[in-house]
């Protein structure tokens, strides 16, 4: 098992271990002292793991409810946190029970809002499924839920009171989400670890899974770095945003249909890349993301998302941040106004 610490405010571990999820009751009862442990899921994750999750707390003592609702980002709505809402009512839980996130991000960071909501606080555990989930979205504390106008408008700052991490979950995750969580796990490398971004430039889509005991815990171990450095956003925590600048105007450009969010980021990476640093940087960026069926670029012309980029910016009169990795393995943050910003593009476009 690998334990990985995370020294916030109210520290945590994120334990790595193939079948963690057998014997995740016996876990959870040397950290947390609840009576019910309120499980929440979605339909597709509670068809394979719901149940051996559920034994393993039952056996160790617990009572156990189950909250399931469907698959998708869709869900991630104040509709489903008002059922969550109501599920934890009629079933009486209390502040000294716990919710169980299992699933990808869109379970984590909705039960992690319900427990930062519901009595004011009580404590949840992050048990993810997915990739972008496990090496990202269940470690740092961030929930929210997405509003008609817009994702992740409103959430809170609440960690989990222990990460479980299984990457045997891995083997039935549908291709198109690997390829998804692949985008994030090449941004760690080009922001904090050379060593991991070469790595990732010899393997492949179906090679890298042989290495994911090595590489899971690499990238949980730069997150944490980050966040226990910045846990609430004001500064350094920015270089996770590598990519995400362009990647969350390739989004909107498409109306959040074309390009799923991993994907989005890596044509974002790369075109960040090819327009602020050098050649050669860009070149070994672009060859490894299309080694995991990732895109290195869009149609959409680079102009009109740098504008996009600047929309919201330019009521504010606010400058605009982005991050560059430049040598590899480091990243800087840099503060631009937008008409520096949309220079940039023009330049070489
Ligand atoms: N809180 C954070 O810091 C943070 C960071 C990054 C992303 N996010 C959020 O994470 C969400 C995306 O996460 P995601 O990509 O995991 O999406 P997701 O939760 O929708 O999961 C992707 C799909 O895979 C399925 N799935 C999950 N695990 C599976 C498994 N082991 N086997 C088979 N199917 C499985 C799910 O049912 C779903 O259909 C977004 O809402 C995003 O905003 C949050
Ligand atoms: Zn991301």
């Amino acid at each position: 098992m690998q334990n990985i610490h995370v020294p916030v405010e109210n520290a945590y571990d994120v334990l790595v271990e193939r079948g963690i999820l057998q014997k995740c009751g016996e876990v959870i009862k040397k950290i947390i002292s609840a009576e019910t442990c309120v499980i929440i899921t979605d339909d597709n994750v509670d068809k394979l793991y719901a149940n051996t999750v559920e034994n393993s707390l039952r056996k160790n003592g617990f009572r156990t409810v189950k909250f399931v609702f469907p698959h998708g980002e869709a869900s991630k709505n104040a509709e489903t946190l008002q059922k969550i809402w109501s599920f934890l009512c009629l079933n009486e839980v209390t502040r000294s029970d716990c919710l169980i996130a299992l699933g990808g991000g869109v379970v984590g960071d909705i039960t992690g809002f319900a427990a930062a909501t519901f009595l004011r606080g009580l404590p949840y555990v992050q048990i993810p499924t997915s990739l972008l989930a496990q090496v990202d979205s269940s470690v740092g504390g961030k929930t929210a839920i997405d509003l008609p106008e817009g994702k992740n408008l409103v959430g809170a700052f609440k960690q989990p009171a222990v990460v479980l991490c299984d990457p045997d979950t891995l083997t039935t995750l549908p291709e198109t989400f690997l390829i998804d969580g692949m985008g994030e796990v090449i941004k760690y490398g080009m922001i904090a670890d050379a060593d991991l971004f070469h790595k990732l430039c010899s393997y492949d889509l179906y090679t890298v899974q042989e290495h994911f005991d090595e590489i899971i815990p690499a990238c949980i171990s730069i997150k944490r770095d980050v966040v226990a450095e910045d846990e609430f956003d004001t500064g350094r925590r920015m270089i996770l945003n590598f990519g995400h600048t362009l990647g969350h105007a390739i989004e909107a450009y498409y109306h959040y249909e074309t390009y799923t969010h991993g994907c989005a980021v890596a044509a974002g990476m790369c075109l960040i890349t090819k327009y602020c640093s050098s050649p050669e940087n860009y070149q070994v960026l672009k060859n490894c993301v299309e080694r995991y069926h990732l895109p290195s670029d869009v149609p959409a012309p680079v102009h009109e998302l740098a504008v996009l980029c600047g929309n919201d910016k330019k009521r504010a009169g606010a400058k605009l941040r982005y991050i560059l990795c430049s040598p590899i393995g480091t990243a800087e943050i840099r503060t631009v106004s937008l008409s520096e910003f949309y220079t940039l593009f023009e330049l070489k476009g």
